[in-house]
């Protein structure tokens, strides 16, 4: 539709028609084949009301979308079709990494290439738009939802959630194969108080607006067709009736796309104690920017009267119109309102080889190998010797982590035993659990997430013995351990980041007997390691790998693939440390001012035990000096520098390259660090490199004491290197 019949449309709608626009219906009105995000409020909607709504959440079925969409399209007064909307986090019916663990890729063409194949499949299945890229800055591991995001950096996860949004929506959302990212949660729910789920957020604006931001406007600024509002107050102002926030997207950014609530964030201003009733937080979010209200019905009740009264206008509801009816028209849902949902094709797409072969080589690209002494690994897939792999994720086949469609079309992939016997028979492995996921120790959290948990202690001493039978009997021993599947995402805040005690219990009668252990870990979050990292001869951070992790964690164990993820949230000595990132700000009592007087515990290092950027492969780098092609930077110009790196050791590989910059004096504190580049480059073994990086002073402006976005004259130190903890340096002088 041109934009002059989409306004002669929205100018054609009767008031039902546009407030339904505003309106999202939650699956369970039109079907039981869906899933539950959130509460529901009754279903007591008139002919006309459900005649005019203009989305639906969480419908599974593409035939029973299609159907859905006819009937709607004969009954709404304009046939105006719905959007059809649904939480595709880390794929559809195949499943990827995690986004944490995608972020570890330090890979945006990967995220890219994962969520194009994943809008490919959704697109088929009838679905219209995915609540992703989840863009919050993430800095504190209680939280259980950093899995969702991208970590503790803000350049990093801003490159990953442009390239998200540019994988979903492709070049041309009419196209087929496209999906409509809608980006969340806006603004700063990763920076929740102790990491406590729906907790409160505050800081300051330079915070906010040099580390937070930024993601939500590299997704608006690539496109997303739609931005989620966030369940938390900042400051006292909840996120989803946030003028201020409101007037940075649609004033300063020019976002002109839709945006929609959080499940209930509307009514729940409420729980905030910033309004008295329904009415009042209506009037807040309609002031505050949101188009559609997901799912609760304060819209519904609200806006009618709002209007009638004149507390909203004409003005507001037709902007909250036109940016829904554009969002459908971007989609070409006026001319095909089905979107290209076809049952047939999302059969054939479903977990199709292409997608499998690309969940698969994704693992090693997104796991993080964070220790491995004596090049234990990769072991050897023809040595004469006896492994025992041993661990309550040997048989499971839920390797796919949180925020996963349970009802989308699924195979179960092999599991780790069923990989490892299928490709070594006739080697001497012996397989045995040692314990189940989770213990009576779990009784709360297993209770909360519906998860099982082992009660019968004659049960767990069996299994503790036999697993140390088999470690004491084998050469080397591969342990698969890890956080329960479920215990990640919404709803998982953990006070306590370790591993469960069975499993830490396991951990030490294995290592007791035997020397020579491999640690493959599966966290939605950098958990707390402890003795597991100190006693561990390998560590494997495979975070949650999705459909093909057996495949892809055997690739890796026995060299068929190199892991090459770097951690983007630092691995804490305990929990005490969170929330715990490198981009830190300095503090007055630093290292170099007094030996003693230094900021940090008595009890525990001031550092993580594995920092941002972290992570081993199968070969070794070695770094020349930081080059730069400058003195001194003078606005306008680029400045080069550049390193040079050397495979120093036995195999090919690829190593991610970071370029790290630190303004030592400014008007206002900067981080110790901050990542401004990062490259993944391939070496053969025994060559060299050469890695360059521009620089501009744009890349170094900063949020000053007024809140001005500036770059100031003075040093700048640039740092080159494997991760975060580089420590060689040069400076250039940056100039008017
Ligand atoms: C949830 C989440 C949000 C999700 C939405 C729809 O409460 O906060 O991330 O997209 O509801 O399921």
């Amino acid at each position: 539709m041109t934009e002059q019949q989409l306004r002669a449309l929205l100018a054609d709608m009767s008031l039902a028609e546009k407030f339904g626009e505003l309106q999202q219906m939650p699956g369970q009105y039109y079907t039981d084949d869906c899933i539950e995000t959130g509460i529901n409020a009754a279903f007591d909607f008139t002919e006309e009301e459900v005649a005019c709504i203009g989305s639906a959440l969480n419908v599974l079925d593409p035939a029973r979308i299609i159907e859905i969409q006819k009937q709607h399209i004969a009954r709404h007064p304009h046939g105006i079709p719905m959007l059809f909307m649904l939480d595709i986090i880390h794929g559809y019916s195949t499943i990827y990494p995690i986004p944490l663990a995608q972020a570890c890729s330090f890979e945006p063409d990967l995220v890219r290439a994962l969520a194009r194949a994943t809008a490919r499949e959704s697109c088929a299945a009838g679905q219209h738009v995915t609540f992703s890229p989840m863009a919050d800055l993430s800095r504190d591991a209680r939280w259980g939802r950093v899995m969702e995001g991208s970590g503790e950096d803000p350049y990093l996860n801003a490159k990953m959630a442009a390239a998200a949004v540019q994988g979903y929506q492709g070049d041309d959302l009419t196209a087929e194969g496209t999906i409509s990212a809608c980006v969340k949660h806006f603004a700063a729910y990763g920076a929740v108080e102790g990491g406590r789920e729906y907790g409160y957020v505050d800081m300051s604006e330079r915070m906010l607006r040099q580390y937070y931001l930024p993601a939500y406007k590299a997704a608006c600024d690539a496109g997303s067709g739609m931005l989620m509002t966030a369940f938390n107050a900042i400051a006292g102002v909840p996120a989803s009736g946030s003028r201020e926030l409101n007037a940075i997207l649609r004033d300063e950014w020019g976002y002109e796309g839709a945006v929609i609530s959080d499940y209930g964030s509307i009514s729940q201003m409420y729980s905030h104690g910033v309004i008295q009733n329904p009415l009042e937080s209506t009037k807040r979010a309609m002031d505050g920017g949101v188009d559609i209200e997901m799912c609760i019905h304060h819209y519904r009740r609200g806006l009618p009267q709002l209007l009638e009264s004149g507390e909203i206008t004409t003005e507001q509801l037709d902007r909250a119109v036109w940016r829904v009816l554009n969002l459908k028209n971007r989609l070409g849902l006026f001319e095909d309102p089905y979107h290209f949902a076809s049952p047939e094709k999302a059969a054939k797409l479903q977990n199709c080889e292409d997608f499998l072969q690309l969940a698969r080589e994704s693992v090693p690209r997104c796991s993080v190998l964070l220790k491995n002494d004596g090049k234990l690994l990769p072991l050897s897939p023809d040595a004469d010797e006896t492994v025992a792999f041993i661990g309550p994720f040997l048989n499971e086949s839920d390797l796919l982590g949180g925020w996963v469609n349970q009802k989308v079309g699924r195979i179960t992939a092999a599991t780790l035993q069923e990989t490892l016997q299928a490709r070594f028979p006739a080697r001497d492995f012996t397989y045995t659990a040692g314990c189940a996921l989770l213990g009576a120790e779990d009784a709360m959290m297993a209770e909360k997430k519906h998860a099982a948990f082992e009660t019968d202690a004659d049960r767990r001493c069996a299994m503790l013995e036999e697993a140390v039978a088999a470690a004491k009997a084998a050469d080397k021993v591969v342990l698969f351990l890890g956080e329960h599947p479920q215990c990640g995402g919404e709803l998982a805040a953990r006070a306590d980041i370790r591993l469960p005690k069975i499993q830490r219990d396991l951990f030490r009668a294995v290592a007791a007997v035997n020397d020579t252990v491999v640690t493959v870990v599966f966290d939605h979050r950098p958990v707390e390691l402890g003795d597991i990292a100190e006693t561990s001869k390998a560590l494997l951070n495979v975070w949650f790998p999705g459909t093909m992790g057996a495949a892809g964690i055997t690739d890796m164990l026995f060299g068929d693939a190199a892991p090459t993820g770097r951690t983007t949230m630092s691995f804490p000595h305990t929990v005490g440390q969170e929330p715990i990132y490198y981009n830190r700000l300095p503090t007055d009592h630093a290292p170099e001012f007094s030996p003693i007087y230094i900021t940090g515990y008595v009890d525990c290092p001031l550092d993580p035990l594995y920092c941002f950027g972290e992570g081993l492969t199968y070969t070794d780098f070695a770094y020349g000096e930081v080059r730069l092609d400058k003195a001194t930077l003078h606005a306008g110009e680029t400045l080069t520098a550049t390193v040079t790196v050397q495979n120093v050791g036995e195999r090919d590989g690829e190593e991610t390259v970071q370029l790290y910059i630190r303004d030592p004096f400014a008007s206002v504190s900067q981080p110790v660090k901050e990542l401004k580049g990062f490259k993944r480059v391939f070496i053969p073994k025994g060559e060299n490199a050469e890695v360059t990086f521009p620089l501009t002073p744009d890349d170094l402006r900063f949020y000053n004491e007024d809140v001005d976005f500036v770059w100031e004259p003075g040093e700048i130190q640039v740092f080159i290197g494997h991760d975060s903890r580089v420590s060689q340096y040069k400076t250039f002088r940056l100039e008017e």
